[in-house]
């Protein structure tokens, strides 16, 4: 008889030769009154150790959807993974127990979440909801557990963290509990971070402040950084690679520089097109004519068909598959040639 082995979780020093984090074909779907909602469609990126993955895409592309089901915190039901692999050191997550699941979870990959600032809990201190990891998961007394705080809150950059240790979240202002969220974070020396959104709620000065800290951090411990945004500024100055979502699929991905000099999918196109060159910091995505896919109804061929001026009679029937053009670079277009050729005019 065949014996299926149960995975195991490798070790934090585990040498392995593929990336630390490789997303390969996901799906992820919810079982909603109207139908079922097609949030992921086949989604594959990958990360190595000190490496940073911008995710782009407008509202609904599916950017949270992806980085819940790595995280392990989809409700299933009503979200079901139908295909799919998320390998973390080689291990496929999707496969393991729980308990080792578990162990994963907030502890070697963490996220700063799109809505952190409610994140934390009104009553309890600052101080309390950072030691807490350490209590919980390291077993610390309370007293080692909050001399590990403080030094956090140093290492984050709260000014007189052994002063405010016992200072409640309504006492710090947007961009300081938006440190500690990061705090909590990275309190357990996670291997790779996804920080979804992590500054849409703060002022711009904060904004660069928070991208500064999260990119000294990731270059102090070397962890794999994702970072989902809308901020086409922030991408061009902190990120290595970026992969453009819609629909719920990668449809383009590359390292930066070369995006930004000649994107090769129309999508990505027109995001670019649509700023100005000059100054691109701080700049939200322009919406794109037409609107998104719907979810419950993909339509056949290339999502993007309905709103692409670069349509062609093949895109409507035939979905694009994300075409290998370069050692480092993909695009889910047929014409990827095209938009390549005009973008570099
Ligand atoms: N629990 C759920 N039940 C049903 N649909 C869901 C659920 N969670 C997410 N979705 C749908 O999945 C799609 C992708 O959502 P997701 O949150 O990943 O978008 P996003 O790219 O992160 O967008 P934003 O930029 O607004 O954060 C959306 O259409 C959303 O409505
Ligand atoms: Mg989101």
């Amino acid at each position: 008889m065949k014996k299926t082995s149960t995975p195991v979780l490798p070790a934090r020093t585990a040498p392995g030769d593929g990336p630390l984090l490789a997303v390969d074909d996901l799906h992820v779907e919810f079982a909603t009154r109207q139908g079922v909602v097609k949030a992921v469609n086949g989604v594959s990126y990958s990360l190595n150790p000190g490496e940073t993955l911008a995710v782009l895409g407008e509202s609904g592309s599916g950017k949270s959807v992806t980085a819940q089901a790595i995280m392990g915190i989809l409700d299933m039901p009503p979200a079901r993974i139908p295909r799919g692999e998320i390998r973390f050191r080689g291990t496929d997550l999707l496969r393991l127990p729980e308990d080792q699941r578990a162990q994963v979870r907030g502890q070697r990959i963490s996220m700063i979440f799109q809505d952190a600032l409610s994140a934390l809990n009104p009553v309890f201190t600052v101080g309390w909801q950072i030691s807490e990891m350490f209590r919980v998961h390291r077993g610390m007394s309370r007293r080692d557990a909050t001399k590990k705080a403080i030094e956090l809150m140093d290492r984050v950059r709260i000014p007189a963290a052994r002063q405010r240790v016992n200072d409640y979240p309504h006492q710090f202002s947007g961009g300081m509990r938006q440190r500690i969220m990061i705090a909590m974070a990275i309190a357990l020396d996670p291997e790779v971070l996804i920080a979804d959104e992590p500054t849409t709620a703060l002022d711009v000065t904060v904004q660069a402040q928070i991208m500064e800290l999260l990119a000294e951090l990731q270059r102090e411990s070397n962890m794999g950084l994702i970072l989902i945004t809308h901020d086409l500024g922030v991408v061009a100055d902190v990120a290595d690679k970026i992969a453009v979502m819609y629909g719920g699929r990668i449809v383009e991905n590359a390292l930066v520089h070369d995006i930004y000099r000649s994107p090769a999918h129309p999508y990505t196109k027109g995001l670019l097109d649509s700023i100005p060159r000059v100054d691109l910091k701080g700049q939200e995505l322009y919406a794109i004519k037409g609107m998104p896919p719907n979810l419950l109804d993909m339509p056949q061929g290339c999502a993007f068909h309905p709103r692409c001026p670069y349509r062609q009679d093949n895109c409507v029937t035939d979905a694009p598959p994300l075409y290998e053009i370069g050692p480092t670079r993909g695009s889910a277009c047929h014409y990827w040639r095209e938009v390549f050729d005009d973008s570099r005019r």
